[in-house]
């Protein structure tokens, strides 16, 4: 980690108010849940989809729907990672620096964008447009080292790749990601899909790209299938099924 660096000032007169319409969003997320503190966590991505952070009003907007004290509510929001403490950036870049992604070139990417964008980690350039953040692996070590702007992913990036993907994204013309939506949104247009307002581009682009689907190739080539289940049923067979159907 880098904590030797200092923080950048953060201009919170920029930052955008909660509005009525935040409080009627939160009341519909409240209400898809039997009980109304499990909306918690679709709510704080909803505060920051407005402010790109969990604000202090968010806190207070959060406990006063729930009926939880804000010391609840803040406890919630600091143990998960995925809740900014600062504002994020338009692009919020995430390095996976996890053992696999971190010895094939994962902290060698981080440490070249740290001094490229000039700001550590969870900290965000002056202009607002990029924050950096060590990430933990994405489950996507088959394409390592990997690269996230906004919960997308960026296979198999060098220091050069990910230092062109931060000039572009600052440029304001960010590539698509690798795999997924054929074009990449802003950190608050992610962060309202999480709080549970689709944009209709969660099915774009593949699940799974080649280096997922190997195994499986060179299992249907050399003919291979797992063992049935003890009662008989053969793995795969009822999604298969399934898909014939469709
Ligand atoms: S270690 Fe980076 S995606 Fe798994």
């Amino acid at each position: 980690m880098d904590l030797e660096m200092p923080q950048a000032p953060v201009d919170y007169s920029t930052i955008p108010p909660l509005t009525e319409q935040t409080r009627l969003e939160a009341r519909e997320i409240i209400a898809r849940y039997p009980k109304a503190r499990s909306a918690l966590l679709p709510m704080l991505h909803l505060v920051q989809s407005v402010q790109g952070y969990v604000s202090p009003d968010g806190i207070r907007l959060c406990s006063e729907e729930l009926g939880l004290t804000k010391a609840e509510v803040g406890a919630v929001a600091t143990f998960y990672t995925m809740y900014r403490r600062r504002p994020a950036g338009t692009y919020h870049v995430g390095v996976c620096t996890n053992t696999l992604c971190a010895v094939l070139g994962g902290d060698a990417i981080f440490s070249s964008l740290k001094d490229h964008l000039g700001i550590g980690h969870n900290e965000t350039t002056a202009d607002g447009t990029v924050s950096l953040e060590h990430l933990e692996c994405n489950a996507a070590c088959d394409f390592a080292p990997v690269v996230m702007v906004n919960w997308e992913f960026y296979d198999n990036q060098t220091p050069s790749s990910a230092r062109d993907l931060v000039d572009a994204a600052r440029a304001g013309n960010p590539p698509a990601p690798t795999r997924g939506p054929s074009r990449l949104c802003t950190f608050k247009q992610a962060e309202r899909v999480l709080a549970g307002f689709p944009d209709g581009l969660a099915n774009e682009g593949p699940a799974a790209g080649p280096a997922s689907l190997a195994g499986l190739e060179l299992a249907r080539e050399r003919g291979e299938t797992a063992p049935p289940f003890p009662d008989g049923t053969v793995p795969g067979a009822v999604v298969q099924q399934q898909k014939d159907e469709a």
